[in-house]
Order: C-alpha cells, then structure tokens, then sequence
C-alpha cells in the first residue's frame, strides 16, 4: 500500500523532529560538561544517541514505503540553563511534546487505514512511556536532592554509567 503523502510528511516531521531532540540533547550534554558534571553530560549524550536512532527508524521506514525522504530544518538548541534540574525538565517537556506527536502520527495511520505503520508507531508508544518515566525518576531524585552537593554528585556518578553515544567513561 502506497503511503499516503499526508503520513508522508508527518513521518518525515517526525524525522526531524527527532533529530532536533538529539541536538537539544547534545546542548544539554554540553552544558553539563562546562559545569563539571560528566556523568549527567554521558547520560545526555546517550540519550542524543537514542534519539539519532529513533530518526534512522522512521527514516527507513519511509524509504522502506517508498516515499521521499524530507528533512527540515533544526533550530539551535538551548545553551545556558540556571540548574541541573532545569536541563532535566526541559528534557521531560521535549519527550512530552514528542509523545503527542507519535500520538498524533498514530491517530491518523489509524485514520487512513495503514495498518503497516502500526508497529513501529507501537513501538515508539512504548518507548516514549519509558523515556518519560527515566526522566521524572531523575527529575525526583534531584528534587530531593536539593543544593546537597554531595548528593549530586552522586547522581552525577550514578547517571555516568550510563552507555552509549560515543563517551563513555570508565565506571570504577
Ligand atoms: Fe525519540
Ligand atoms: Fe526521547
């Protein structure tokens, strides 16, 4: 079945879209670099790595379709935060308004009828539960947190050990 040209250009939105999340993600790795936090900036910058992934799925799959690959542009991402909290909730706000946008994809496969899309848009139903639910577990921990210091670096650690996206460090 032919992909119709209005899934096209949602999917080929979503493409960017997630390309753009990995380039906010590298902007927030970067400003957790410059305030010596690397375990926080390794987490976020596996994160970025994901979401390159996420963008390579939905780009094959409208290759896989036969459709047309069209990517749109990124904006610059944020580069100054007033706190590790603050990266971290804009990180939630992101994958929120992402999750209503694989909504919206999956309402109108289901609208046209392309039942093919279904299980890669299943599978990012999936996902975007649980990078929500990673990100408000860190959200809570550094609420808790508060301006114990030692306590973030702790996390900082923690989050550290995290893999992925080319900088990994070595866990002790
Ligand atoms: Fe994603
Ligand atoms: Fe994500």
């Amino acid at each position: 079945m032919a992909l119709d040209e209005r899934l096209e250009a949602a999917l080929n939105a979503q493409v960017t879209m997630e390309y753009g999340a990995a380039y906010a993600y590298f902007g927030m790795s970067a400003w957790f670099e410059a305030e010596g936090l690397p375990g926080m900036a390794q987490w976020m910058r596996a994160q970025a790595a994901e979401e390159l992934t996420h963008a390579e799925k939905f780009y094959q799959f409208i290759l896989d379709r036969g459709g047309r690959i069209d990517l749109g542009p990124i904006e610059a991402p944020q580069a100054d935060f007033d706190a590790s909290i603050d990266v971290f909730r804009m990180s939630l706000a992101q994958e929120q308004a992402v999750t209503v946008s694989i909504n919206n994809l999956y309402s109108m496969a289901v609208e046209l009828k392309d039942f093919a899309s279904l299980p890669l848009l299943d599978w990012f139903v999936a996902e975007q539960v649980e990078e929500e639910s990673s990100v408000q577990q860190i959200i809570d921990d550094l609420g808790r947190a508060g301006d114990a210091g030692h306590t973030i670096l702790m996390l900082d650690r923690e989050l550290g050990t995290r893999l992925g996206g080319g900088g990994e460090q070595a866990t002790i």
